[in-house]
């Protein structure tokens, strides 16, 4: 595909342009009214059930819940705000000379709907800058882990030292009416603490990068970490590019790769476990950085995020096989047969709710193919593309035998030199952190309630399938 001209995407542009809040302002009345309509109007039909096999299997397909910033399509993937992540694509703008659009760009179309003109992008990311002083005490925090503990953990526990900054947990605890309906200081507050979220951690993760490669500068026997602020870069580069440099990047490519990173893992349904944390832990009215830190746990684990590590450690075990031979199909098919008998997956292959070749891999492999040609993990990851939703499709284990998002991204990363493979689930979560948060403004904004499904136990699924006469439980229908 390809790329539009700079600053394509932008619908004219010029002071007069209105802010964040403004446009919010007026959705946020528009969505309201429309919610109370359909609750009016329909509240009590159904929109999804629940069989046993979903009861039991992680809740796969049963429609439960809504979700402002994304869905997605089985065979057509995300779709962000209601359009297909590669339309999005194309319309967004870019920055001079890049391939690749303007993170903050998607972050403005996942809160308000729209595409977003050329100053409402320089707006955000100008308001993300002037939030990413990162308090000392959160770099104390981070001193204090061992430089192996995983990146991840240390980055769940820096949210937590960052909590204190909530705006949204200092009016409640100040007794402002945080929780009246239609409180439209809630959602403000909100908004702060998420831009506040997404730029400081921006930082905290370039200083775990730096620890953890050796490279950090300690200058006065204390924390460089407030020498890595956004701010010191954001005027004249975007979030990606400012990213990349202070982790100490410093190259085009790197640049775009960045761009692509985060807008192509921001968000992916309000069912995706990360999305669901934040939903779940926010609607107990808990601010963003609480919300988001529980969220990254559950990023952490190696069904969710942390599968693309397992994608690298199975690529390395791949090349260690092969061990210099050609990647025939013969070859690949032994030893992912051998892996499949030893009872493990092929990671990166299969999703939960992906029923087709996942579009973010496509992309990711048009990127590899245009700057990686030679890269020999890259080579891999193509030639196992070719025979591994046959060999899949053959077992008849799973229901969607394709590649997803984790299939490709660690080897991208890994070739601009970021080889630090625990350090990739940090780059999910620096992309990820922007859908469910920007959702959680929506969240507070159209005063949803706590979340709080029924659960069943199995001895009353038993009873109520097929009758048991000692079972008493006056609750239940
Ligand atoms: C993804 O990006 O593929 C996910 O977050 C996993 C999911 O959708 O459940």
């Amino acid at each position: 595909m390809a790329p539009p001209p700079a600053g394509a995407g932008c619908t004219g542009d010029g002071d007069d342009a209105p802010t964040l809040e403004q446009v919010l302002e007026e959705k946020v009345s528009a969505q309201r009214a429309l919610v109370k309509r359909l609750r009016g109007t329909y509240g009590d039909a159904v929109i999804g059930t629940c069989s046993v096999n979903q009861a039991y299997g992680g809740m796969r397909g049963a429609t439960v819940m809504t979700y402002e910033t994304s869905d997605v399509d089985p065979y057509n993937g995300v779709r962000i705000r209601d359009r297909p992540l590669v339309d999005v694509y194309r319309i967004l703008p870019r920055p001079p000379g890049a391939q690749h659009p303007y993170a903050e760009g998607m972050l403005w179309l996942l809160l308000t709907g729209d595409i977003p003109r050329a100053s409402q992008v320089a707006a955000l990311r100008e308001r993300l800058a002037a939030r990413s002083a990162v308090p000392d005490g959160v770099f104390r925090v981070l001193d204090a882990f061992p430089k192996e503990a995983h990146p991840m953990t240390q980055l769940s526990a820096a949210l937590l030292a960052m909590q204190p900054q909530s705006e949204q947990a200092m009016s409640y605890a100040s007794g402002a009416a945080m929780v009246a309906a239609r409180d439209d200081a809630l959602w403000r507050r909100c908004l702060t603490d998420v831009l506040t979220v997404i730029a400081q951690q921006t930082v905290v993760a370039a200083y775990i990068y730096r620890k953890r490669k050796g490279t950090l500068e300690k200058t006065d026997g204390g924390s460089c970490g407030r020498d890595l602020r956004l701010d010191a870069y954001m005027p004249r580069l975007d979030l990606a590019a400012s990213f990349a440099r202070m982790m100490g990047f410093d190259d085009v490519v790197t640049d775009d790769l960045f761009r692509m990173h985060l807008c192509t893992h921001m968000d992916h349904g309000g069912g995706s476990a990360s999305c669901l944390g934040v939903r779940v832990v926010g609607s107990t009215l808990a601010d963003a950085f609480r919300a988001w830190s529980s969220a990254v746990n559950g990023l952490a684990g190696p069904r969710h995020g942390l599968a693309n590590e397992e994608v690298m450690r199975f690529l390395f075990r791949l090349r260690d096989f092969l061990d210099a031979r050609p990647a025939s199909p013969a070859l690949l098919h032994e030893f992912c047969q051998s892996t499949l008998r030893a009872g493990a997956v092929i990671p990166g292959y299969g999703h939960t709710t992906l029923l087709a070749t996942d579009p973010r891999f496509h992309m990711q492999r048009a990127f590899a193919k245009k700057h990686m040609a030679d890269d020999e993990l890259c080579a891999l990851v193509s030639a196992l593309f070719g025979v591994v939703p046959d060999i899949l499709k053959e077992q008849g284990k799973i229901r969607s035998p394709w590649p997803n998002v984790d299939a490709h991204s660690g080897v991208l990363l890994y070739n601009r030199g970021l080889t630090d493979i625990q350090f990739h689930t940090i780059m999910f979560a620096t992309s990820r952190v922007m859908g469910p948060l920007a959702n959680l403004v929506w969240d507070r904004a159209l005063n949803l309630a706590i979340v709080r499904p029924m659960s069943v136990t199995t001895r009353w699924v038993k009873a109520h399938l097929e009758g048991d006469d000692d079972y008493i439980s006056p609750g239940l229908p």
